[in-house]
């Protein structure tokens, strides 16, 4: 493995309070940088203070969008370890994204460990406080100066980070979301799987749309019939209906979120029956109708398990659960931040140590 060069910063900055944080507002003390030449690989890593780039004006992100990116969070458990959630599923993840966005794949277990120094260097940026921890945003974008539409054949993968609190400012209380039916996010082919800025760019017409109307966020259908539920503008979505957990299955234009997986990995441990597959929108709303429909949630790495209080479709508005957190959000939510925490014993082996 070639060796991570580290530059400590000489001004470390002032932490912010732990419940001020928000999501995305601050920036630790560092930052983890390489560099990709497509006759050298990946070279150069390093550790190095937090500051900007310096960027050709020509770069092909800045015109063409190539970029991907991940997110995953560190805790800090009560014995004060602090720990990475299942992180070589995200880097497993960005290298799907390298492959669809034409980037350059990164060795994996290579950078798993680069993050977990960096962690391990700005560590004391681990927030203490309910429902905080300290966001990781890997991410690669090509380089190069040329306005040919071609990949890159400079890139550099970066990683920074943030201590967070709850991405919703509702927390775990239950989010209002606007259903859409005029735009689309992705379509099959497309790169809907993929974590790359341009999915969340075409998100924000929709999003400033919803928000106008006091909802936190949209809830996507298909790009094709505009019919069958996808997922919400940061998360993955399911429902609970008639006792059966149902999520959309992955065909192309959803993104395989981690927590998803774990979620899923976690309820049919459990015993509950969870079920990937197609499911309409009017298949909701019949069972909003006929009273089957139990729950609905989110589910990310930034949301974590965020329950939906209320879908607006059209000019109905169907209210879940009265509006309140269900067993099975509530059971999730528990059990993946105990166990993220350290909280609850770590049965599946998801959580790793940073040193
Ligand atoms: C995450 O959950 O890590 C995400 O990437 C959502 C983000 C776009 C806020």
């Amino acid at each position: 493995m070639q060796e991570i060069k580290v530059t400590l910063t000489t001004q470390k900055k002032e932490k912010p309070a732990a419940d001020k944080l928000g999501f995305g507002n601050y920036f630790t003390d560092h930052m983890f940088v390489m560099d990709y030449y497509a006759d050298k690989g990946w070279v150069d890593p390093r550790i190095v203070p937090l500051a900007n780039l310096s960027l050709s004006p020509a770069a092909v992100v800045l015109h063409y969008g190539q970029e991907i990116f991940e997110g995953m969070k560190a805790y800090h458990t009560p014995a004060g370890k602090a720990v990475l959630f299942r992180p070589e599923k995200n880097m497993e993840r960005l290298n799907l994204s390298a492959d669809r966005l034409c980037l350059p794949k990164v060795d994996e277990a290579f950078c798993v460990e680069a993050i977990k120094k960096l962690v391990a260097i700005d560590e004391d940026w681990i927030p203490e406080g309910e429902n905080t921890s300290l966001y990781i945003r890997p991410f690669m974008i090509g380089v190069d100066a040329h306005l040919g539409v071609h990949p890159a054949k400079h890139c550099m993968f970066i990683v920074i980070m943030s201590p967070v609190g709850s991405y919703y400012k509702e927390g775990l209380d239950p989010v209002k979301i606007f259903v859409e039916q005029e735009y689309v996010r992705a379509v099959r082919g497309g790169y809907g799987f993929t974590k790359t800025g341009g999915n969340y760019s075409a998100s924000l017409k929709s999003q400033e749309k919803a928000e106008g109307m006091g909802y936190s966020q949209v809830l996507w259908l298909d790009g094709v019939e505009r019919k069958y539920i996808e997922e919400v503008g940061t998360m993955n979505v399911m429902f609970k209906i008639n006792g059966e957990v149902l999520t959309p299955s992955l065909q192309g234009s959803i993104l395989g979120g981690i927590t998803r997986m774990s979620c899923l990995e976690l309820l049919r441990a459990k015993g509950y029956k969870a079920t990937e597959r197609r499911i309409s929108l009017q298949e909701i709303v019949d069972a909003a109708h006929n009273g089957t429909l139990e729950e609905a949630f989110g589910t990310g790495t930034a949301a974590v398990i965020s329950p939906i209080g209320e879908l607006i479709v059209g000019d109905e508005h169907i209210v879940i659960n009265n509006g309140k957190i269900g067993e099975t959000a509530q059971m999730l939510y528990d059990t993946i931040t105990g166990i993220q925490n350290g909280l609850i014993p770590d049965e599946f082996g998801w959580v790793q140590e940073v040193k």
